[in-house]
């Protein structure tokens, strides 16, 4: 069995594979319940060399071959949207951004939104879709966000609306880090499991965005597929 184990600053997942796929995600800090089989272990993520590995492997060549196996077209840009920072990996001039200065643009702004509401991040998207117009918000930084939710609710602009807002001034963020001329883009990590922040993406930018099944344990996977692919054989 091989185990492409990625162990991120928020999120544990392991791939396993033998003849197919079987996933898990735990919490970072549990990382090693997702070990508790034999097998050898392609590390990636955060923590990759303070975890066992037989191989450890960055997450840019994790997301290339994750997302070479899930997708059957060539992308212009991968964007891992992870829970501390954001990474971006221009495919077509071998070129790779990463945004971790401040929780703008990451997963942990959108936390700190849906903690806001009251909200689990997985409820964001139905909120997103239930919006009538999209409530104008500027800043992706936590503190100023938050205030420009209240005046916009003071205004008389709904919970859904400000949501959907929200997912927009997030977009814009990470269009930021895109290469300009990008027509298709692949969508991975966590965040990525919003349907309402890929609605955003594909309005604001006008591109095509594809995403992964489960775009969590797309890093995960690629991990298998580096070491099927480089070690196995040779
Ligand atoms: N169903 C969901 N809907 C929306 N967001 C989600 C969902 N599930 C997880 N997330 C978000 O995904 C993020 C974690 O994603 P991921 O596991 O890719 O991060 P990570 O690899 O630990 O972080 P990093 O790559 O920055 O080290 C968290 O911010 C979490 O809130
Ligand atoms: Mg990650």
């Amino acid at each position: 069995m091989i185990i492409g184990l990625d162990v991120g600053s928020r999120a544990a997942k392991a791939a396993y594979y033998t003849d197919s796929y079987e996933y898990r995600i735990v919490s970072s800090h549990s990382w090693q319940d997702l070990i508790d089989r034999d097998g050898i272990i392609v590390s990636t993520g955060y923590f990759r060399k303070k975890v066992p590995h037989e191989l450890n492997v960055t997450e840019i060549t994790t997301a290339i071959y994750g997302v070479r196996h899930f997708l059957k077209e060539d992308v212009d840009a991968i964007v891992d949207i992870g829970g501390q920072d954001t990474k971006m990996i221009d495919m077509r001039r071998n070129d790779f951004r990463m945004n971790d200065k401040c929780s703008s643009g990451t997963g942990t702004f959108l936390e700190y939104i849906a903690n806001y509401f009251a909200l689990d991040v997985s409820e964001l998207q139905n909120f997103h879709f239930r919006a009538k117009t999209s409530a104008k918000i500027n800043s992706t930084c936590s503190v100023f966000a938050q205030s420009e939710v209240v005046s916009r609710l003071v205004e008389g602009y709904s919970k859904e609306e400000i949501i959907n807002g929200i997912h927009h001034a997030f977009a814009r963020r990470i269009a930021q880090m895109l290469p300009g001329n990008a027509r298709m883009i692949a969508l991975i990590g966590g965040t990525a499991k919003n349907k309402g922040v890929v609605d955003a993406f594909e309005k604001e930018l006008g591109v095509k965005v594809l995403v992964p099944p489960d775009p969590q344990v797309v890093n995960a996977v690629g991990a298998v597929k580096y070491y099927l692919a480089t070690e196995r054989d040779g």
